[in-house]
Formats: structure tokens, C-alpha cells, sequence
């Protein structure tokens, strides 16, 4: 493979389809570095796919501008021109070709010479662990074994930039996990700058070096995970992200209305803390508790806001019974540091 990978820039970009009545992307702005490994993450209708359609250049944006490697391609630079290989939610592999021909396609289309195209399709067989099922055909494979045909082809064609949508989407939960690790750790060893769709927020967290959170066409946080998850810059970010969801209560007094946020794995018995931890009580009133092997959830209620449903996520290794009958009082806090206060009208962070 040769050394050469590359940024991708992007500046107000705008997408509004044909009789649409809002902007299917709506004036995002992103520097993805050359040779990281960008997550676009957030909920469905969000406009990830049409975001990275338009850097592959399979839709037309209405506004707005894309550089690949210092180049611009919006205006008049074809698909096939613009260095990327893009990897669908669906494999589309072709049914009457073998792994083999599948993998060679691209290769084929190029009209490399065809000791070379063996090469490159037995080196990327290889890497994903397929290389004996090169005389298979796409029917006689598994949705694993698929995704990661799909992932061959992408990657013989030597890219500067990976285009991914959901390429995991259809696996298992665990095949998921395994597919996830082997793609990350390729990814680290040829270092190609890679834009990852999803809307997994465990698999953005898993795979992301920095993560873009999207909320309606827009770009609501770029950061790394421990960036996004600790420091959210609005409400959607903190409850996007995290499971069960930061926990969001109106703030008793205080001039203009504010939510105090704080994360289950947070709200812990007091007398957990360390002395010098200064803390923030929030006592809470059991609603129901959830056995979950590796950790318990406490649903309950806080006094000063008792219309909202409040989560207690405890480890298993607090041992400690926790009272279970509904209507328990339980002396619990949260570490100052681990607050979040936010704008109620807005959502926005205050107070940062
Ligand atoms: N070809 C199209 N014509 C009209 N509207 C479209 C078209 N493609 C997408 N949309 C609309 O644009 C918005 C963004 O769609 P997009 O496919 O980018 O979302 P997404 O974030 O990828 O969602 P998902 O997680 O479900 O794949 C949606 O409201 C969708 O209905
Ligand atoms: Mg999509």
C-alpha cells in the first residue's frame, strides 16, 4: 500500500432534497484529520448517510464545500475520482461472483495486471481472516463473513479515505464486538483516515479517536469519547450518549429555570465517597431496583423534583443491600465535579 492519506474538510455544507421542507444536513462544518478514525453518531433521520454520501460524491450538495487531501470535489470531482472506498449497511456484493471476484472487482475495473490483483486480494483475505473462503460464493457465507468481503473490496482499492455506514449493522451483538475490535486495530495499522456511520453510541465510543454528534442535520459536539461523555455541550449530547441516559432534574430556587445533570454510574451511597470528595446529596426514594449482574439499577424519585424518574447505576462490587421496597430512602450523592448544569429553555450548558 502506498503511504499517501489525507484530510477531509468540510465547510457549511447543506443538503435539502428535492420538495423537502428542512435541510437534510444543515450547515456542518468538520476537519477530519488525515488518518483518524471519525464516528459520525445519532439517531436515526439525523443525516449521517447523506453527509457521507456527499463526500463520496453519490449526492449533490445544495450548498457548502468538500476538500479531500487539499482538493476540492463538490463541484465537478466523480465518485471514482475522489480517493474513498465506501462500505454500505448492505454488503452489496455481487451474488454470482466468488469472495475472490468480489474482492478483485474494483482491482479489475482498474485493469491492474492480474498477478497483482492475486496479491492484493490474498494479502486483504488475510487481514480478515477469509482467505479460505476465496472459491465461495457471497450465498454461502455468513453475515460476518460477508461485511468483512465487503471490507476486502474496500480496502484493496487502496483509498485515501474510508467511507463506512453502518458495516456492522447486520451482525450479531457479539460478532459485533469481535468485527468492531478487528477493524479498529486494522484501521491503527494502516493509519487511513475513515468516517464511521452509526448510531451506536457503544460502538462510536469503541471505535471513534474523535466522535461528531449529530442532531437534525447539524453538528451538535465534535470530540474524543471521554471529551463528549464528560463534558457534553447540551442536553441531546448528554442523554445521547451513555446507558441508561444522564440523569436530567429542574433545579430547586435559583434565578432562570436550570437541569441539573448527572450520570447513573455518578449517583452513589454517600459513605462511598472519600472524605475529601466534596459532594452534592441527592437522596433518593426507591421506585424499583434492577438486578443486572454486573450492575444494579435503582429507579427513584429526588424531593425536590418529584415528577422526574432519577437512575442509580451501582456496581455490583457495593455489596451493600440496597433497601428494595418502593418508597425506601436512600442517602445518596453525587461528586461535585461530576455536575452538569444546563439552560432548561435551551438545553444548553451553563456555568461550564
Ligand atoms: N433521497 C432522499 N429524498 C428525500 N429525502 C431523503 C432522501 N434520503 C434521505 N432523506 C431524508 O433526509 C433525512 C436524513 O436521512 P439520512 O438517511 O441521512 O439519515 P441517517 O442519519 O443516515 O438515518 P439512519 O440512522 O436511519 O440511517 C431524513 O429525514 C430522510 O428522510
Ligand atoms: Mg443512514
Amino acid at each position: 500500500m502506498s503511504e499517501t492519506s489525507a484530510g477531509v474538510e468540510i465547510r457549511q455544507l447543506h443538503k435539502r432534497f428535492k420538495g423537502g421542507d428542512h435541510d437534510a444536513v444543515d450547515g456542518v462544518d468538520l476537519s477530519i484529520r488525515d488518518g483518524e478514525l471519525l464516528v459520525l453518531l445519532g439517531p436515526s433521520g439525523c443525516g449521517k448517510t447523506t453527509l457521507l454520501r456527499m463526500i463520496a460524491g453519490l449526492e449533490h450538495p445544495s450548498a457548502g464545500e468538500i476538500y479531500i487531501a487539499g482538493r476540492r470535489v463538490d463541484q465537478d470531482v466523480p465518485p471514482r475520482a475522489r480517493g474513498i472506498a465506501m462500505v454500505f449497511q448492505s454488503y452489496a456484493l455481487y451474488p454470482h461472483r466468488t469472495v475472490s471476484g468480489n474482492i478483485a472487482f474494483p482491482l479489475e475495473a482498474a485493469h491492474l495486471p492480474r498477478a497483482v490483483i492475486a496479491e492484493k486480494v490474498r494479502w486483504a483475505a488475510e487481514l480478515f481472516g477469509i482467505a479460505g473462503y476465496l472459491d465461495r460464493y457471497p450465498r454461502q457465507l455468513s453475515g460476518g463473513e460477508r461485511q468483512r468481503v465487503a471490507l476486502c473490496r474496500a480496502v484493496v482499492r487502496d483509498p485515501q479515505v474510508f467511507l463506512l455506514d453502518e458495516p456492522l449493522a447486520n451482525l450479531d451483538a457479539k460478532l459485533r464486538n469481535t468485527a468492531r475490535d478487528e477493524l479498529k486495530r486494522f484501521q491503527r495499522q494502516i493509519k487511513r483516515t475513515t468516517v464511521y456511520v452509526t448510531h451506536d453510541q457503544v460502538e462510536a465510543m469503541g471505535l471513534g479517536d474523535r466522535i461528531a454528534v449529530m442532531d437534525r442535520g447539524k453538528v451538535r459536539q465534535v470530540g474524543t469519547p471521554h471529551e463528549v461523555y464528560e463534558d457534553p455541550v447540551d442536553t441531546f449530547v448528554a442523554t445521547f450518549l451513555g446507558q441508561p441516559p444522564m440523569n436530567l432534574v429542574e433545579q430547586p430556587g435559583g434565578g432562570g429555570r436550570t437541569l441539573l445533570g448527572f450520570r447513573p454510574e455518578h449517583l452513589l451511597p454517600s459513605d462511598h465517597f472519600g472524605d475529601r470528595e466534596p459532594l452534592h446529596p441527592i437522596p433518593l426514594i426507591v421506585r424499583r431496583v434492577e438486578y443486572l449482574g454486573s450492575d444494579r439499577y435503582v429507579y427513584g424519585t429526588v424531593e425536590f423534583a418529584p415528577d422526574a424518574t432519577v437512575i442509580a447505576k451501582l456496581p455490583a462490587n457495593i455489596g451493600r443491600a440496597i433497601p428494595e421496597e418502593e418508597g425506601g430512602r436512600l442517602d445518596f450523592a453525587v461528586p461535585e465535579r461530576a455536575l452538569c448544569h444546563f439552560d432548561a429553555q435551551t438545553g444548553a450548558r451553563v456555568r461550564r
